[in-house]
């Protein structure tokens, strides 16, 4: 085990005690970020790569508590740990710029690199889209991705989004400019997925 590891899992450890779930489904749990996942959320970020795909560069970790303090006192978001039914911590989720008049709201993902690949992805979102139709009264929710980040267009197609278009040279790394693909999932799309809501789990 690397230090890095050891560091990253200690911190995971820490992170796991006694965490309350404000929104179960099948294989996952939300739980609302808390002061105490700074750390967390900080090392998972810090990665350029990372940054690169959620857009937003890493900062310091002063400046993640102090997001984190601002974030939970915006009525505009919730911002939730995505946990294991073990309560390991293995990423992030938010639903962002909510809009209860017009019934809008942004849908951010961010898994740990070494929980990446194993179906979480589609389940942390699918929870996040149910908790946002089924327990808020949204009905449109957006998504934007680079248009070269296979896994979250099939995380986003999986979970019902549909793709409306492209903001070309929206973004830039490795110096060169990126096009970002933008979703959006609408209540009656919702309606009719065929799958078992969180809430049957
Ligand atoms: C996007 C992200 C959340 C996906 O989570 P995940 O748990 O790895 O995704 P899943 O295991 O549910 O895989 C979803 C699909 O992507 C596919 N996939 C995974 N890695 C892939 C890759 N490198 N290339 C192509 N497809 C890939 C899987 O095969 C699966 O497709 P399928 O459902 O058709 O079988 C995760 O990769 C991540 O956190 N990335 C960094 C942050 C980010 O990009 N966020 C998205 C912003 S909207």
């Amino acid at each position: 085990m690397t230090e890095d590891t050891a560091m990253r899992e200690g911190i995971e450890h820490d992170a796991e005690v006694e965490r309350e779930l404000s929104w179960r489904a099948k294989s996952i749990g939300l739980a609302a970020v808390d002061m105490d996942d700074a750390e967390l959320l900080h090392s998972w970020r810090s990665d350029p790569v990372t940054a690169y795909e959620i857009g937003a560069w890493p900062r310091s970790l002063t400046a993640m508590r102090e997001r984190i303090e601002r974030d939970s006192a915006d009525d505009d978001r919730d911002d939730f740990l995505v946990l294991l039914p073990d309560r390991t911590p293995i990423g992030h989720t938010a639903l962002s710029g909510q809009n209860i008049v017009n019934g809008t709201a942004q849908v951010e993902l961010m898994l740990a690199p070494q929980h990446r690949g194993h179906g979480h992805g589609t389940d942390a979102l699918d929870a996040l889209v149910d908790l946002a139709f089924g327990e808020l009264p949204m009905h449109r929710l957006t998504a934007e991705t680079h248009t070269d980040n296979a896994p979250a267009l099939a995380v986003l197609a999986r979970s019902g989004f549909v793709r409306e278009g492209t903001s070309r040279a929206a973004c830039l790394h490795r110096g060169r400019r990126h096009d970002l693909a933008v979703f959006s999932l609408l209540r009656p799309e919702w309606e009719t997925l065929n799958r078992p809501r969180a809430w049957d789990a």
